[in-house]
């Protein structure tokens, strides 16, 4: 069953907390749940009545609303976009606020969840002559099902695929016992400047008009892109992060947020978020991941420059300026004008 709730305070219609900003969300049924490493949950979510979910293409992710009030986005990393099930796949993190690790512990064979229709924000660009796919740890999900979506149809690629340990590689025998063996390589246990010399390495040799696609920790996909970006160009680099990949950065600035154009200036110091502060002002915005991911803390821009730091909105949305995360972007303009995403 399709419903439609508040995307802030996750109440249906009629029990809203006031900001009634809608989505539309889908209930689901855990109907298979097994270990993938000792410390991943692979999870199969279907409609109760087994009616098909909605296709949707290699690369993207959905919004699970957990029964603690907590948003969460999980990449589908199932081999068949048109499935009537949607895998995921959670990695219980030691610096879990609340979300992998209710997952992990919580979630079983019938398990009720809501989730949000499939977003698109990564994905294999099709006019690519060739795709140089690298995962890291759990970064493996958005990339996993791109992978399949390659081999089916025939096209260039290969998948660079880095963990901690054999013991950690979610997918491995699966991965290994499929056609994707053929194109993919596995690099375990590798010191930082050894991670850095392979995908030095791989793009050294990439083929012209290549395009590369990279999720994981942070430290692996900023490295990773700036390598790829020197050798492939901007345009040929993609991500996707489910963390904050841009910190404060030294030199900072600080702006001025107004929330509609009469309101009184907010100003935003370097070390603290536009969300702290208008919420310092009194007013009342919602979030949930607060790392830029989840996009429950959405605003309008009125007017001003915003400086995405986000990994949310889509390249498209972001050339749009016309939407802003105050739990982690800022602004390239002196002010900021905002409002409400309602
Ligand atoms: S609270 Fe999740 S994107 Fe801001």
């Amino acid at each position: 069953m399709r419903s439609r709730h508040c995307n802030w305070c996750c109440h249906d219609i009629g029990e809203c907390e006031g900001m009634n900003a809608w989505v539309e969300t889908i209930e689901v049924v855990v109907h298979e749940a097994a270990g993938g490493t000792d410390d991943t949950r692979v999870l199969r979510l279907a409609r109760q009545d087994g009616a098909p979910l909605p296709a949707y293409r290699p690369g993207a992710h959905v919004d699970v609303y957990l029964p603690n009030d907590l948003v969460r986005q999980y990449s589908l990393c199932g081999p068949n976009p048109q499935a009537s099930d949607y895998r995921i796949a959670v990695k219980r993190s030691s610096e879990s606020r609340g979300g992998s690790a209710w997952l992990c512990s919580h979630a079983g064979n019938g398990t009720q969840l809501r989730i949000g229709l499939p977003r698109h924000a990564f994905g294999v660009d099709e006019t690519a002559a060739h795709h140089i796919l690298v995962a890291g740890g759990i970064g493996v999900t958005p990339v996993l099902s791109m992978a399949y979506a390659l081999q089916a149809s025939g096209k260039s690629f290969q998948f660079e695929y880095f963990v901690r340990s054999e013991a950690d590689t979610v997918f491995r025998d699966e991965i290994m016992r499929s056609p994707l063996a053929a194109h993919t390589r596995i690099h375990p246990a590798l010191a930082p400047d050894a991670v850095r010399e392979r995908v030095a390495a791989l793009l050294a040799e990439s083929k012209p008009q290549s395009h590369l696609y990279v999720c994981g920790p942070a430290a692996l996909m900023q490295m990773t892109a700036e390598l790829a970006r020197a050798a492939l160009g901007d345009g040929n680099v993609h991500m996707e992060a489910f963390g904050p990949m841009a910190p404060a950065e030294a030199g900072e600035r600080e702006f001025v947020v107004k929330l509609g154009s009469c309101s009184t200036a907010v100003v935003v110091p370097p070390a603290r978020s536009v969300l702290a502060c208008l919420r310092d002002a009194g007013h009342e915005i919602g979030s949930s991941c607060e790392v830029g991911v989840c996009g429950s803390c959405m605003m309008r821009v009125i007017e001003g420059e915003p400086d995405h730091r986000d990994s949310y909105l889509t390249d498209d949305e972001r050339m749009a300026g016309t939407h802003f995360l105050p739990c982690v972007s800022r602004s390239k303009s002196p002010v900021l004008v905002l409002a409400r995403d309602t």
